[in-house]
């Protein structure tokens, strides 16, 4: 089966083809062409995604994408190609709130051949409601263009299905034709930490594609809170990989203990760890986040050396409340495998503390990490994800029914 799969949930406008056999026992996936725009230049200025301006890049860059991907996928090929005036009428309906984009996309179908793609798959959610309607509304119209089926895809399980797969898709996105992923003997029950911009949460995965809610954060995303802290730090947006960048290069001072890799521990500053000891897997993360600022507002000439300091603490503490709440979870639910996603999962410390603890106090449970090219938002989890939506063949019908849906959950 080959898939079309958009993905234009925050700011990352991307467009992926791949081609995948199997099902949920072994499958494989051959990433055919993967084209993607990061608008993070663009929203830097704002310190944050502004969603008017996410959906005009959407609007603005899909047929681009779309051309990159199935050019790289060698399925672009010329021919002139008469569009009749009832699907020209039908296809500007269905793009009218996205000024420009049926006129792009209509320029590119008259001059060239339909693509040999089976399923035509979207983000449907969670995130930026304006953003998700760009790439829904594509969607549509290149289902109804080409005549294939539509799956709705739900972004999270992107993460956690992307998260499963291993492989050589090391070099995003220019890892082309040679970019093989593989999903197999997955065993569950499988718990995710998904942390990201938007989310944070423990998920079981009880049977495979079936979730059950097991925490979650009551106020802010861990993501959101890497951002933040960044910002008060006078870093830029997107603010995870900076802090990291700091936090790192203070672990690089100190011996590292061998007994905790990584765990070098901050004597400058003392942050929370917000609700690290209470019996439930739910987190919070704003009133760290809170701490930091009343620790700028005591010291309010910062050094370089301070900044570095802070980074590393909080960091520390996010690394901490991630690991303990994940434990109390496993404990809870005895899974065999454990999935980390989502754009927070790149953390290198994260990755490391997961890695060491897993290793030591539950060697039983499998850990799947993603690799660090699909952590981050791409359209290569959508398909991965839409594939098996499509093998038990959830598809939107009819096309019109399918809407963005901005707080939509797994479970
Ligand atoms: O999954 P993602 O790409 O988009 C959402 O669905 O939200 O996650 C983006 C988030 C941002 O908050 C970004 O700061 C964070 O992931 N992030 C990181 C790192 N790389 C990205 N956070 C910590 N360390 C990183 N290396
Ligand atoms: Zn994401």
């Amino acid at each position: 089966m080959r898939i079309l799969a958009i993905e234009t949930s925050c700011d990352e406008t991307a467009i992926a083809v791949v081609e995948a056999a199997g099902d949920e026992r072994a499958a494989r996936f051959r990433v055919l062409g993967d084209a993607l725009l990061s608008q993070i230049d663009i929203h830097k200025e704002y310190g944050g995604v502004f969603p008017a301006l996410a959906k005009r890049e959407h609007a603005k860059n899909l047929v681009p994408i779309l051309e990159a991907a199935l050019e790289e996928a060698e399925l672009l090929h010329e021919d002139t190609q008469v569009i009749p005036y009832e699907m020209r009428n039908q296809l500007e309906r269905i793009l009218e709130r996205e000024p420009g984009l049926g006129g792009a996309l209509l320029e590119l179908v008259s001059v060239c051949e339909r693509p040999e793609i089976d399923v035509i798959a979207v983000t449907a959610g969670p995130g930026l409601e304006p953003a998700l309607w760009v790439g829904i509304n594509f969607a549509k119209a290149l289902a109804l263009l080409w005549d294939k089926p539509l799956v709705a895809v739900n972004h999270m399980e992107g993460h956690v299905i992307s998260a499963l797969a291993s492989g050589n898709h090391v070099a995003l996105p220019s890892a082309g034709s040679d970019a093989t992923l593989e999903i197999k003997n997955v065993r569950l029950p499988a718990l995710a930490l998904l942390i990201s911009g938007g989310h944070t949460e423990l998920v079981l995965m009880k049977e495979w594609l079936e979730y059950e809610l097991i925490g979650q954060t009551r106020d802010d995303a861990v993501g959101e809170a890497f951002d933040k802290v960044a910002r008060m730090l006078g870093l830029p947006y997107p603010g995870g990989p900076e802090i990291s960048r700091l936090a790192e290069s203070v672990r690089e001072d100190v011996v590292r203990p061998t007994s905790d890799v990584g765990r070098t521990t901050s004597h400058t500053f003392k942050l929370p760890r917000p609700m690290i000891g209470s019996n439930t897997c739910d987190f919070s993360f704003a009133g760290l986040k809170t701490a930091v600022l009343y620790l700028l507002k005591d010291k309010p000439n910062l050094d370089e050396q301070d900044k570095r300091h802070i980074a590393h603490e909080f960091e520390n503490a996010v690394a901490d409340v991630l690991w303990k709440k994940t434990e109390l979870a496993i404990q809870k639910t005895s899974p065999e495998t454990l999935v980390l996603g989502g754009g927070v999962s790149a953390n290198t410390h994260i990755r490391r503390v997961f890695t060491h603890s897993v290793d030591t106090k539950c060697p039983h449970v499998v850990l799947r990490i993603p690799e660090a090219s699909l952590t981050t938002d791409n359209a290569v989890m959508i398909a991965l994800a839409a594939y098996f939506r499509a093998q038990r063949k959830e598809f939107v019908q009819p096309l019109d029914t399918l809407r963005a849906s901005g707080n939509l959950s797994l479970a």
